[in-house]
């Protein structure tokens, strides 16, 4: 289903707590590229795809992202989001992904399986249409193919 009032299909992608320091970051589990450049790299892919927006949001504060997602009522028609540390604590991050019912897609750089009992358990995933983990920046491209092709399936 494509936006009402756009011809074109709007995404918001949403990067979590700690996110902003990607590059300098643990560069050994999360990579030394920038925010800012995996920004770039999803932008340059979604020109690939007809009428594709993207607009980014991060955030370091719960509360700002549950906002930004209420937010994206009759404005987006999908999400990506990567809820960083709140994947695995936050039930408001989930139950506003549900309330707004807007297909969004969870992201991880890291295969979050592999690692720490605690990431194994996400929060927000079940809100989701489906989870991407472990392909370090790819991760954000292969989600965007996949939301693109599920909304294209919708129209
Ligand atoms: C992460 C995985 C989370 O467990 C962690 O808290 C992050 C990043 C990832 O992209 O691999 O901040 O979401």
């Amino acid at each position: 289903m494509m936006n009402k009032k756009e011809e074109y299909m709007k995404i918001l992608v949403i990067n979590g707590p700690n996110l902003n320091l990607l590059g300098k970051r643990e560069p050994e589990i999360y990579g030394t590229t920038t925010l800012l450049e995996i920004e770039k790299e999803l932008t340059e892919y979604s020109e690939t795809f007809p009428d594709v927006k993207l607009e980014f949001f991060q955030s370091n504060h719960e509360g700002e992202i549950v906002e930004k997602i209420q937010s994206a009522i009759e404005v987006f028609d999908g999400i990506l989001i990567n809820p960083a540390a709140y994947t695995h604590t936050s039930v408001a991050i989930a139950d506003a992904i549900k309330a707004v019912n807007i297909p969004a897609v969870e992201i991880h750089l890291s295969n979050i399986n592999e690692r720490e009992d605690f990431r194994k358990k996400s929060f927000t995933a079940p809100a989701c249409i489906g989870q991407i983990s472990g392909f370090g920046k790819n991760s954000y491209l292969a989600a965007l193919f996949c939301l693109v092709k599920h909304l294209e399936s919708r129209k």
